[in-house]
C-alpha cells in the first residue's frame, strides 16, 4: 500500500536534515518551529503529512481537520502526545523514530545521575555566587549503589551497562523482559516490590500509558529508602507531582534531576516548586536535544515518509 504524501508540515523545531531529505525526493515542505493550536487548526488541512517533536499535542480536533491527513509522525520515541486512537479512526497513519535519540536520553540520564551524587549544580551555583564551600558539597560515589531501571527499553538499556560499568549493582522492573534478558546485561529483574527498599537511585524509562501515569506517588514513595535520588528523562507524568514535592520536604527523597514535567513548560505553581527545590536539578526537556540525535531523528522521519510514498515490489513465488 502506498500513501499519497505531498505536502509535510513541520513544526516543534525538528532538525533541518528531516525538511533536507524531504525536499530532495520532491515533497513539499513547510516548517513551522513554534506554532499554536489555532494557527495548527488552521493550517492542517492543507498537509497530508504532520511531523512534531513533543511541544505539539495532536488532538482529536487537529486530527478532524486534518482532511488531507494521511501520516503523523513523531521526531521521537513517545507517541503520547498524539491520540493515536483518533488517528486510527481516521485512518491515518502514526510513525516515529524510537531508537534515533535513545543514546542521548541515556546519556543525559547518566550525567545527571553524577550531577546529583557530586552536588555539581548546587556547587557551580555557589561557587559563582562567591562563596568556597568545600565541606557543604561533600558528595557520595556512584559505584557500590544500586540502581533501579524501570523500563528496560533501548534507553534503560543503555543507562544500565554503563552504570554498571561504573559499579553499580542494577536492577530492572520491566513486565516485558525476562529474567534470563536481564542476567544477559548483568543485571536482575525484580518485582516493584523489591525496587522501592533496595534503590539508592531509581530512574524511569517506561513509555507514559494509563497503567504508568502517576507511577511514583504517595504509595511508592512511602516504600523507598529514605533519601532515595530519581532521574527522570521520560516522561513528566510518570510522577505525581504533589505527592512528589512532599517526598522532598520531608527528606524522604534525597534528590532528583527531573527533565520532564506533567506540563511543559511548566506553569504549575506546584511544579514551579519541585523546579526550585534546593535537591532538584530540573533541565528543560533536553534528553533528545543533541545535535548527533536530532539529525538521526530527522533523517530516520524522512526515509520512513519517503518510503510510505515509494511503490513496493513484492516477489511472488
Ligand atoms: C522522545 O520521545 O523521543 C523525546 O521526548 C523527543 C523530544 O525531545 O522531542
Amino acid at each position: 500500500q502506498t500513501l499519497t504524501i505531498k505536502s509535510v508540515l513541520i513544526v516543534d523545531g525538528v532538525g533541518p536534515s528531516c525538511a533536507k531529505i524531504l525536499e530532495s525526493h520532491g515533497l513539499s515542505v513547510t516548517s513551522i518551529p513554534k506554532i499554536s493550536k489555532e494557527q495548527l487548526l488552521k493550517e492542517i488541512p492543507n498537509y497530508n503529512a504532520l511531523v512534531v517533536r513533543s511541544a505539539t499535542t495532536v488532538t482529536p480536533d487537529v486530527i478532524e481537520a486534518g482532511k488531507n491527513l494521511t501520516v503523523i509522525a513523531r521526531a521521537g520515541a513517545g507517541v503520547d502526545n498524539i491520540d493515536v486512537a483518533a488517528a486510527t479512526k481516521k485512518n491515518i497513519m502514526v510513525i516515529n523514530a524510537p531508537g534515533a535519540n535513545a543514546m542521548s536520553a541515556c546519556e543525559l540520564t547518566c550525567g545527571l545521575m553524577f550531577a546529583l551524587a557530586r552536588n555539581v549544580v548546587p556547587a557551580a551555583t555557589s561557587l559563582r555566587a562567591g562563596r568556597w564551600d568545600r565541606a557543604l558539597y561533600t558528595g557520595t560515589e556512584i559505584c557500590g549503589k544500586t540502581l533501579a531501571i524501570l523500563g528496560l527499553g533501548r534507553v534503560g538499556t543503555a543507562v544500565a551497562s554503563r552504570m554498571i560499568a561504573c559499579g553499580m549493582k542494577v536492577l530492572v522492573y520491566d513486565p516485558f523482559v525476562s529474567a534470563q534478558q536481564c542476567e544477559a546485561l548483568n543485571t536482575k529483574k525484580v518485582e516493584l516490590d523489591e525496587v522501592w527498599p533496595e534503590a539508592d537511585y531509581i530512574t524511569l524509562h517506561t513509555p507514559l500509558i494509563e497503567s504508568t501515569r502517576n507511577f511514583i506517588n504517595k504509595n511508592t514513595l512511602s516504600l523507598c529508602k529514605k533519601g532515595v535520588k530519581f532521574i527522570n528523562v521520560g516522561r513528566g507524568g510518570l510522577i505525581k507531582e504533589e505527592d512528589f514535592l512532599d517526598a522532598l520536604n520531608d527528606g524522604t527523597v534525597g534528590g532528583a534531576a527531573l527533565d520532564v514535567f506533567e506540563e511543559e513548560p511548566p506553569k504549575n505553581p506546584l511544579t514551579l516548586q519541585i523546579i526550585q527545590h534546593p535537591a532538584v536539578i530540573a533541565t528543560p526537556h533536553l534528553g533528545a536535544s543533541t545535535k548527533e540525535a536530532q539529525v538521526r531523528v530527522g533523517q530516520e522521519i524522512a526515509e520512513q515518509l519517503v518510503n510510505l510514498i515509494k511503490p513496493k515490489t513484492y516477489n511472488t513465488p
